[in-house]
């Protein structure tokens, strides 16, 4: 570990110092991963202090109710509808917390496979070229099970910087190529490129693709595993059969957990046997889950998410001018929407020292935990994440490091 580093990694966030306790408990633990600067991107919210305090509190008083007895599953249904009424409050607009439905299952992926079995028996499954590799390892079960026919689209690593509105033309006119010789299909779509951190306009595209063909005929699945709480709110839950996403990523979750919104969904739909519907699921109730995500949301409630982005914004900024004369932001100029994630790559007239897998290593033993990607076989990007556990100091070793990383 750096000596930099060293000297940071334990101390106390600017932003979050302001919320320690009545005891004096700071609400976030150190921001690392092992030794390392956590810029990684949220695969699973990392250990923070006051979640983890509260979430075994939540699990110890259902011990104390004696699991299985009437008061402890009363307990979970409560908080179950607690955890739907946060996300409702923090997460959804106006016009879709009435008439939707919130379910919790075991993460994002089985949130991913529920909304897909319940587009009915689509001949294909499309799946968007924004998509993460778990998805599509969904898609691939899915379809072996199911019969259909798995789609994916392509996009080249050199578009992504293209301006929206000719990667949006692109990406529409593949779905038109791939229904011309299917009567049903099922498009699965993201709302944050979990590689880039731009945001796809979904709404806007789905209305562009509801003017060539039909709901009956597409069905459409929206991934907001990295849209939820990266510095914006879920789009689209209107006009999707299922928007999905995760609780244990930008809702700073302890455990996996994924969360299906589903609006004005038909009365006689599937309940899976493992989701949090209205009842307890029939198995796997892991109380572990339920009480994690209570208590994010509760933190996130008090910390209050405006507060908690514009600090993650802040950072972001910094992050950008200090690095801006050397490597740029893939999709900057691309007229997207930017969240707390982002990739960058170097300049052009400027190389990595390393191939792609050195490089990995090289943050790694310089303190720094970042997403080294091979999207671009050409040149490797990296993915750097703003959550609001990090803090400006954080962000100075990372650009320090990244300094060092070209020739
Ligand atoms: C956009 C997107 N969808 C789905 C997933 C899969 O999430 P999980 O690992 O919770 O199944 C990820 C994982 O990072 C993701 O980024």
């Amino acid at each position: 570990m750096t000596r930099a580093a060293r000297q940071i990694v334990h101390r106390d966030n600017v932003l979050l110092t302001e919320h320690a306790e009545p005891d004096g408990m700071d609400v976030f633990a150190p921001v690392t991963n092992g030794d390392k600067l956590n810029f990684y991107g949220l695969a699973v919210a990392p250990e923070i202090r006051w979640i983890r305090n509260s979430t075994n509190q939540l699990v110890q008083l259902y011990q104390d109710y004696v699991p299985g007895s009437a008061r402890a599953i009363g307990l979970l249904l409560q908080l179950a509808e607690e955890c739907r009424a946060l996300i409702k409050e923090l997460f959804l607009g106006f016009g879709d917390r009435e008439n939707c439905r919130i379910e919790f299952v075991g993460g994002t992926s089985r949130a991913v496979e529920v909304a897909l079995a319940r587009t009915g028996r689509p001949r294909k499954v499309i799946i968007s070229p924004f998509e993460h590799p778990s998805v599509m390892e969904v898609a691939k079960w899915f379809v072996a099970v199911s019969g259909a026919e798995l789609c994916p689209l392509r996009v080249a690593p050199q578009d992504h910087f293209r301006r929206w509105p000719e990667q949006e033309d692109a990406l529409v006119a593949q779905v038109a190529e791939a229904l011309k010789d299917a009567e049903t299909a099922t498009l699965v779509l993201s709302e944050v490129n979990y590689a880039t951190g731009v945001v796809i306009p979904v709404e806007q595209v789905i209305d562009r693709l509801y003017r060539f063909t039909s709901r009956s005929a597409l069905k459409i699945v929206l991934d907001g595993a990295h849209a939820a709480g990266n510095n914006q709110n879920p789009k689209g839950i209107g006009k999707c059969s299922s928007y999905v996403f995760s609780a244990h990523k930008w809702l700073l979750a302890p455990e996996p957990c994924g969360v299906i919104v589903s609006f004005n969904p038909p009365s006689d739909e599937l309940v899976p046997y493992d989701a949090w519907n209205s009842a307890l699921p029939a198995t796997t109730v892991n109380v572990h889950m339920l009480a994690g995500l209570v208590s994010s949301l509760r933190l996130l409630k008090k910390l209050d998410m405006e507060r908690l982005w514009e600090h993650s914004r802040q950072l972001r900024r910094r992050f950008i001018d200090r690095t801006q004369s050397l490597f740029r932001v893939v999709g900057e100029g691309s007229g997207m929407g930017t969240t707390l994630l982002l990739a960058i790559c170097p300049r052009s007239e400027r190389r990595w020292k390393f191939a792609a897998s050195e490089l990995s290593a090289y943050l790694q033993n310089n303190s720094v935990h970042a997403l080294v990607m091979s999207i671009d076989p050409e040149v490797a990007w990296i993915r750097v994440a703003f959550p609001c556990f990090i803090d400006f100091e954080h962000v100075d070793v990372l650009c320090d490091v990244l300094e060092t990383t070209l020739n």
